[in-house]
């Protein structure tokens, strides 16, 4: 079996941060939303992992081969964002024969896929996909299914949902799905949509399955969404302790990396701090914050938030439920005229 993992696409809603950073290399709980999809793969026993790359390419081949993966990983360059279909069709030489994955890259699962991968591999379905029950179908991919669980119909983003059950970013395919979307033309949007490809293989008597995840599920498009899956994975932290206390106060389940020092600060977990860090005096860290690495934070309070690598905050005000990217500042004024002074990128959202 192989993996194809969807790392291209251009993030519009997640600007500006998307303007200098792939969305998939997004940190959450300090680790790139991508790797959660990798480690996913690789655990359900796949290794030899096609992953398609857009734009940014370089960063995410850059990442990716730092963090030497147990697995063989090949990247597939798409020259634009033409549908999940399009990077399935480019995929075609490296998928060959085998039956295979596909995951979205922006999308999280706490169960993980093996239980599903298992179940594909022992079955004869030409497709199968992954659905959630949500209570607003209307926001997304949305199935109606037959009786025995095949699936009888997907519509996207219906003004009347046929069901509760929403399309999960993870699919199972073998190579019927080449000839559908063969046959497919691209949608309104100019992009050729999985979804209209696996409609062909049901309206073509082809065999399309259906599985339903347990535990919760994000694809983490707006800012909100990766606030709350940093909460998500932060409730299950592996607490440890590698930096330097200097008359600090640390609380429940928190992670510190090498050579931080957090200094007459208060640390309430869960909270992720990574290396190199300056943290305090006079600063408390609440719940649900995930700090990057080389950051200085002095003066204020940080809660719910993702405070990417090399950030440097000293503004006496709490911050909460903020993503903010690399190498930013956000300092007190002590010059007149007193004021609010921004330097901020397009498509920023501040409020005061
Ligand atoms: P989307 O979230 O649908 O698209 P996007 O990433 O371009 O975001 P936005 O709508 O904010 O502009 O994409 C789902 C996933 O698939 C995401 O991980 C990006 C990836 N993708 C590709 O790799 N190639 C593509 O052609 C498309 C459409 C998406």
């Amino acid at each position: 079996m192989k993996g194809l993992i969807l790392s291209g696409g251009h993030g519009t809603r997640l600007r500006p941060i998307t303007y200098s950073q792939q969305k998939q290399l997004i940190p959450v709980a300090n680790k790139p939303i991508l790797f959660y999809a990798i480690e996913d793969v690789i655990e359900a026993g796949v290794r030899d992992i096609g992953i398609i790359v857009g734009p940014t390419k370089e960063q995410v081949i850059e990442m990716v081969n730092n963090a030497n993966f147990n697995a063989k990983i090949s990247f597939i360059e798409q020259e634009a964002p033409l549908g999940i279909a399009h990077a399935v069709k480019i995929s075609e030489d490296f998928i060959g024969n085998a039956p295979f994955i596909v995951y979205l890259g922006d999308n999280i699962l706490k169960g993980g896929i093996t239980r599903h991968v298992e179940r594909f591999k022992e079955g004869d379905a030409d497709a199968s996909i992954l659905l959630t029950p949500h209570e607003n179908p209307s926001l997304f991919g949305c199935a109606e299914l037959k009786e025995d669980g095949s699936v009888k119909r997907l519509i996207e983003k219906p003004k009347k949902p046929p069901s509760n059950l929403v399309l999960v970013g993870v699919y199972f395919f073998r190579e019927a799905i080449f000839e559908a979307i063969k046959n497919i033309k691209p949608s309104w949007r100019n992009e050729l949509e999985i979804t209209d490809a696996i409609q062909y293989l049901i309206d073509n008597n082809f065999k399309v399955g259906s599985e339903i995840v347990r535990g919760w599920w994000k694809d983490t498009g707006k800012p909100e969404d990766i606030i709350e899956v940093n909460q998500l994975i932060l409730d299950e932290l592996e607490p440890y302790n590698k930096g330097i206390m200097e008359g600090s106060v640390i609380k429940g389940k928190v992670a510190i990396g090498k050579n931080t020092v957090i200094k007459e600060s208060m640390i309430k977990g869960p909270v992720i701090v990574g290396k190199n860090c300056k943290i305090g005096p006079n600063t408390y860290i609440g719940p649900y914050a995930s700090i990057g690495d080389n950051c200085e934070i002095v003066n204020g309070e940080i809660e719910s938030s993702i405070i990417m690598d090399g950030t440097k905050i000293n503004c006496n005000k709490k911050i909460v439920d903020s993503l903010i990217g690399k190498e930013a500042k956000i300092l007190e004024r002590n010059q007149l005229p007193k004021g609010h002074r921004f330097v901020i990128g397009d498509h920023s959202e501040i409020e005061i």
